[in-house]
């Protein structure tokens, strides 16, 4: 409220970091703004108008009025809006990701109140666990949180720091916060970070979709994600808020440590701050606004095989009949655009997929349960003879360039992009999605190449008497003649941003940015949301077709993706350091609310050796999404290729199907709270700093530690302990007791991947098998872990089942069921009872738990009375305590591992 406006002289001016002063620091961009007016807004928020100080040229010139919006949305977030005061600009449309809209803009200000020239005001909103608090002139603001006093942000001017002022020019904004010493950020993506999760200084984040592969470190790669967390140690605990820029054009954001920069090229300041102080909390936040996770079809857990260059469909059925021989568990079966006529979406090869025969091989996998998924890309082959690309013509589905479609050139030569921004195009995809699905009933869509990529940079067109090659070799060199662009102000932007690494120019191998989408929308604007609007069509056909849930893998991302689709983290290379950097990437796209996600298996190129495909189906057996991908020009590297990598596969992979149902709670849990799959330790453990920045290491919710081997040669593993009792996966009476958190070398030969259960779990698992169907339908056991020597202490899990055919996934359907699993011991006893919420939901006859383990206990079974849903239990035959045989008899404390 105005009215309650105080003038608190606080943190803000005392929390002024360190000004990074290197030789290399540009001159200050302008004297930022003055706040000339505030008000309070209809809607509870407050609206201000903002006054450039001094003109200059650089970049452009400056918006003279500037309108500022602040509204505690709710009381974790907290919206700040800037934008031109006088005219409406570019923002992230409203239809794709549903939000409140500011306020109109008002060209006269009002009945407004003249805000104090150099004062700090404060508006607290009502219950908000946020504050807002702001300098007039030159204009800064703070957001500072309640409950500890913590700035979060804080973009007031400062004499000595050039990136300290405000700038708002049409095509470059510039906004600053400082950061204290103790802030460590994750997030700002798409980015393969060699450094590991944490961001390091003066590494460039630039977010611009881009189809750079991700062997590129330190680039835009194919997704925009503008938010980072913050998690700071105050006194030993560790708090946790996100920022998040909405925003869809390109930018570097420039992080020093001490503060961070952000260089936009356009659209607007849309700033929104997540309050935490958990990171679980951090993500429950920023997904309540973005969109909460998809929920997966259960069978999507389970192990997939893909690769580039199944010429034809017998490979196909060969492939699946090799995992069934090698006992490997396979669910889901691929094709990428090797089962397409010359490359074309939508379409089969006669020769090589007869439909017939592919029906019917469909109708074989399908009756076991497994799945069958296919690959799209969004560049439709120009051809009169093409229904697709017809159909769409005659809709004028395409992105325009000079009132025509684009014209550019992917896998079938030339192509035209469909615009998905226009409602025409949605409905014309959905159309061919649904004709493709009476051609051959998938189960589910790759999107691909979606950022979008283009073989040509530049104005285009088909060379005279000649056609592009299609498909790969020649074709992947651009052969349509291209000119470039008449350079625009929007091909040719004033500031450059870092684009694939080295500053190319933004139209790079993509849609030329001044092509034009529906209602006039430059693909300037709208290039990163792409892949995202795609991602939108496909998911609204897909749940067309058969009401089922959909499954959607898309390369591209923004900013809500992971509402609709998995993703995967595009083309790595066979490498020991791809293999690291896959837990990064995934880590961070869990805090950007896309949990299903992993990597190409044993690497998409080139080869991998034997031995690193023995590791990386070892981690990747843990990835949310588990999935073996390889090019066209990579030998085959189907898991049963080599003896040893499906031993590893059988064991790991056996693991996976026998905890699928706690996977599957974790989608259920990462739907409705956004928690991720796949979590740095920092979320179980916000207190440790020394599990800060760990990208070794992760959770599977919030206590499976995988640790897997990462480098050559290696039959050992370091791996940090947080402290408690850790007990082996594969393994259950070997137990780690850490004391203090420490790395510890584990044992890990060549078949071996360590994952360990933290105390106080009970972990649903089930019996496992091939194919996650008949995995599903296996009797449960439950894996009790109490501290080791617990004579008292308190064990709980949870499980969700449902019919996974449904597009939801909620309770009260009739359709699910969720339990809290809960155990106790203490007095000689241990209980073990369960709390059904929902209980509609019956696998097969119905499911059962056949047998529950309790670890830790000191004595073994006689000694621990045993209750079971309230009731004392006479026959004990169905609980097994493990004495646990502690492996090393360790103590972790000061200096590390005492093994003896
Ligand atoms: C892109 C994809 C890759 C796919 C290939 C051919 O490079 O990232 O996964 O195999 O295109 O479609």
């Amino acid at each position: 409220m105005l009215a309650s406006l105080s003038y608190l002289l606080t943190a803000l001016l005392l929390c002024t970091a360190a000004v990074n002063s290197s030789s290399a620091v540009p001159p200050k961009i302008g004297k930022g703004y003055r706040l000339i007016s505030i008000e309070e807004s209809p809607d509870g928020g407050l609206v201000g108008h903002l006054q450039v100080k001094q003109k200059n040229n650089i970049y452009g010139p400056d918006i003279p009025r500037l309108q500022l919006y602040v509204k505690h949305e709710t009381d974790d977030r907290l919206r700040v809006h800037i934008t031109d005061a006088q005219k409406q600009r570019w923002e992230v449309p409203y239809n794709l990701i549903p939000r409140e809209q500011p306020p109109p803009l008002k060209q006269t200000i009002g009945r407004s109140r003249k805000p104090p020239s150099t004062a700090i005001s404060d508006y607290p909103g009502t219950e908000s666990m946020l504050i807002f608090s702001y300098i007039a002139d030159p204009f800064g603001f703070a957001v500072k949180r309640r409950s500890d006093g913590q700035v979060l942000f804080n973009s007031s001017s400062d004499e000595s720091d050039p990136f300290s002022d405000l700038v708002f020019k049409d095509q470059y904004l510039e906004i600053s916060t400082k950061l204290p010493s103790d802030a460590s950020l994750y997030g700002l993506g798409e980015n393969t970070q060699p450094h590991g999760i944490k961001l390091h200084p003066n590494d460039p984040y630039t977010l611009y979709t881009t189809d750079a592969s991700a062997i590129n470190l330190n680039t835009d790669l194919y997704g925009s994600h503008p938010v980072y967390m913050d998690l700071r140690n105050v006194v030993g605990r560790g708090y946790a808020h996100a920022v998040l820029l909405l925003n869809s054009n390109g930018m570097d954001v420039v992080y020093r440590g001490s503060s961070l920069t952000y260089k936009v090229i356009g659209g607007v300041f849309d700033f929104y701050f997540f309050a935490g102080p958990t990171p679980l909390g951090v993500v429950d936040q920023y997904t309540a606004l973005i969109g909460r996770p998809a929920p997966m079809p259960y069978w999507s857990l389970g192990f997939h095989q893909c690769r580039w260059g199944y010429h034809n469909l017998s490979v196909v059925e060969d492939v699946v009949e090799n995992y069934k021989k090698a006992k490997i568990p396979l669910d889901v079966i691929w094709n990428d655009d090797d089962h397409m006529d010359f490359h074309k979406d939508f379409t089969l090869n006669p020769k090589a997929y007869p439909r017939e025969k592919l029906l019917a091989f469909l109708e074989k996998i399908h009756s076991k349960g497994m799945k069958y998924i296919v690959l799209i890309d969004p560049g439709i082959s120009v051809n009169s003879s093409y229904g697709v690309y017809q159909r769409g013509l005659a809709k004028d589905v395409f992105i325009k360039y000079g009132g025509k479609p684009y014209l550019a050139q992917v896998w079938p030569g030339a192509v035209n992009f469909p615009d998905y921004l226009n409602p025409k195009t949605v409905e014309w995809w959905v159309d061919e999605i649904r004709r493709f699905h009476e051609l051959v009933p998938v189960n589910g869509l790759w999107i691909d190449m979606n950022e979008a990529s283009n073989f040509c940079t530049g104005l285009c067109k088909i060379p005279e008497g000649k056609q592009c090659p299609t498909g790969t070799g020649p074709g992947w060199i651009c052969c349509l003649d291209c000119k470039n662009i008449t350079k625009t102000r929007w091909d040719d932007p004033p500031y450059k941003i870092n684009a694939s690494g080295t500053q190319v120019p933004i139209g790079f191998k993509t849609i030329a940015t001044s092509a034009v989408h529906y209602n006039g929308v430059l693909e300037y604007d709208a290039h990163s949301l792409y892949g995202f609007a795609e991602t939108i069509a496909t998911h609204i056909a897909l749940q067309g077709l058969e009401g089922k849930r959909p499954f959607i893998l898309t390369r591209s991302t923004f900013v809500g993706s992971g509402h609709y689709s998995a993703h995967w983290t595009g083309d790595n290379k066979g490498t020991w350091d791809d293999l690291k950097y896959s837990i990064s990437t995934m880590l961070n796209f869990g805090i950007f609310g896309v949990p299903m996600v992993g990597s190409d298996i044993c690497g998409f190129y080139p080869a991998p050796t034997e031995e690193l495909c023995n590791r990386w189906i070892e981690l990747g057996a843990f990835y949310p999404f588990s999935r073996d991908h390889a090019n066209f020009y990579s030998p085959r590297q189907e898991l049963y290729q080599w003896k040893s990598v499906a031993v590893s596969a059988r064991n790991a992979l056996g693991m996976r199907y026998r905890i699928l149902p706690y996977l599957y709670t974790l989608t259920y849990e990462a739907h409705i709270t956004g928690a991720p799959i796949a979590r740095p330790l920092f979320f179980s453990f916000p207190n440790l700093t020394r599990v800060y920045g760990l990208s070794t290491q992760f959770l599977l919710g919030k206590s499976l530690m995988v640790s897997p081997v990462l480098d050559k040669a290696k039959t050992v593993v370091k791996a940090l302990f947080p402290p408690g009792t850790w007990y082996s996966l594969f393994n259950m009476t070997q137990a780690i007791v850490s004391k203090a958190p420490h790395y510890l070398t584990l044992d890990a030969p060549l078949h071996v991947i360590n994952a360990h259960l933290y105390q106080n779990t009970i972990l649903p698992m089930q019996q496992g098998g091939l194919i996650s169907k008949e995995a599903r339908m296996t009797p449960f056991s439950l894996v009790v872990t109490f501290p080791v020597g617990a004579k008292e202490g308190e064990a709980k899990g949870n499980l969700f089942l449902d019919d996974d055919e449904l597009p939801e996934m909620k309770l009260g359907n009739g359709h699910s069921t969720y339990v809290d699993f809960y155990a106790t011991v203490g007095k000689g006893k241990v209980k073990v009872w369960s709390d059904v919420q929902e209980s509609e939901f019956a696998l097969g006859k119905g499911w059962t738990i056949e047998k529950v383990t309790v670890l830790g206990l000191e004595g073994i079974g006689g000694e621990f009375g045993v209750e079971i849903e309230g009731n004392e239990l006479v026959d004990t035959s169905k609980v097994e305590f493990s004495a646990v045989e502690h492996k090393f008899p360790l103590e972790l404390e000061e200096g590390g591992d005492k093994r003896k």
